[in-house]
């Protein structure tokens, strides 16, 4: 088959981060300061990603801010000719870094929310007065008219504030809003019976998306990622495996998604040990799932594979037990009744769970 070139790179700057969501999308396993890349090292993936096709870059972590680096390191993506885009919860921006951000070409700031209100906020993202400092820096964000996305994860704790979540996106000058429900993946499958929405909730989102997507139109765009556990059908993972993007983890572990290395029998290489060509178009773990040719009869045969690319690997592993099956999130999957008991078990539990926080191990 042809490889596309790819079009995006998140590149994980570090896993560091002051805060401690329970829906985090890192791997469980953090890596420490001591395995990141150094700043020269980003510099030339950056140039590589561009010359590959790459045209949208975006610095994440952990908290990207938490790199001393990271006006340097954005100085360098820009430079190559990509397009930046920033995704933060704010805590570290401070007015000077903006502006230093916005002097060496910061296209775009992905603003985390945790919550709508103080109590909540913090509560959720384990870390005390992040919701002011948040709100200060997206207001130095308005004022100096960066573009601006913010990043509303939500679930059973902050759905039923969804409209609050829209107006102020509005008060914050974001032009789009992400009403992303959590996904099952890293720390979010420790915390899925504290996270997992209700089918009212669902149902209510849903509603709401709709309506205030008709409304605020021109002011406002929305990319609304429902709770796919309450789907028929699955979505279509990184818009098909090693097809439109790759993740550089902060030790250089080169990945088809975030949550790949919970294949265990994949085999990832690391840049700058190989080209990130090489890695793209010959790498094991690129071509372990391209295509549809691994996929089930289910999917083959099925009118929707060109849609969906048979769902999410990394979900179909970790509820059916094989990376290559259906995602049982599929109603037409034979493992569909495990998505069912689970999202049963989940609901009985639903209120009284507790979150675990996302934690770096500590050392010695
Ligand atoms: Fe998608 Fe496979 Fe389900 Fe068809 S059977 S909808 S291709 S996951
Ligand atoms: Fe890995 Fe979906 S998160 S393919």
């Amino acid at each position: 088959m042809s490889v596309p070139a790819p079009i995006a790179m998140l590149a994980e700057l570090t896993h560091r981060c002051p805060l401690a969501c329970p829906y985090c999308s890192n791997p469980l396993a953090l890596h420490g300061k001591e395995n990141e890349l150094s700043t020269e090292t980003w510099a030339r993936a950056f140039g590589e990603a561009a010359e590959l096709g790459v045209l949208q870059l975006h610095l994440s972590g952990g908290e990207p801010a938490s790199r001393p680096d990271l006006v340097d390191l954005t100085r360098a993506a820009h430079e190559a000719g990509l397009y930046t885009n920033l995704i933060t919860s704010g805590i570290g921006l401070t007015p000077a870094r903006l502006d230093a951000l916005e002097a060496v070409g910061l296209d775009h700031i992905q603003l985390s929310l945790q919550g709508t209100t103080p109590e909540l906020a913090d509560r959720i993202g384990g870390y005390k007065g992040g919701f002011a400092r948040k709100m200060a820096v997206a207001a130095e964000i308005k004022a100096r008219g960066i573009p601006l996305t913010l990043n509303a994860v939500m679930h059973r704790h902050n759905l039923d504030d969804l409209e609050r979540t829209i107006e102020l996106a509005i008060e914050l000058g974001a032009r789009r809003l992400e009403v992303a429900c959590v996904q099952f993946h890293g720390w979010a499958t420790r915390n899925r019976a504290a996270l997992l929405p209700s089918r009212s909730q669902t149902e209510a989102a849903k509603r709401i998306v709709a309506e205030a997507e008709a409304r605020l139109r021109g002011t406002l765009a929305f990319d609304f990622v429902p709770p796919d556990y309450y789907a028929d059908y699955p979505k279509a993972c990184m818009g098909g495996w090693g097809s439109a993007g790759l993740n550089i983890a902060p030790d250089g572990t080169v990945l088809p998604c975030h949550a790949a290395e919970t294949i265990p029998h994949l085999d990832f290489d690391r840049f700058p040990d190989k080209s990130l060509r090489e890695i793209w178009y010959d790498g094991a773990a690129f071509n372990a799932y391209r295509g549809t040719d691994h996929l089930p009869e289910t999917c083959r045969s099925c009118e929707r594979v060109g849609i969906d690319f048979g769902g999410c690997r990394c979900q179909a592993l970790a509820l059916a037990g094989d990376a290559a099956a259906t995602d049982p999130v599929c109603s037409r999957s034979p493992d569909h009744h495990k998505v069912t008991a689970l999202l049963e078990t989940a609901l009985a539990e639903g209120d009284a769970a507790e979150f675990t926080y996302r934690r770096m191990p500590r050392k010695g």
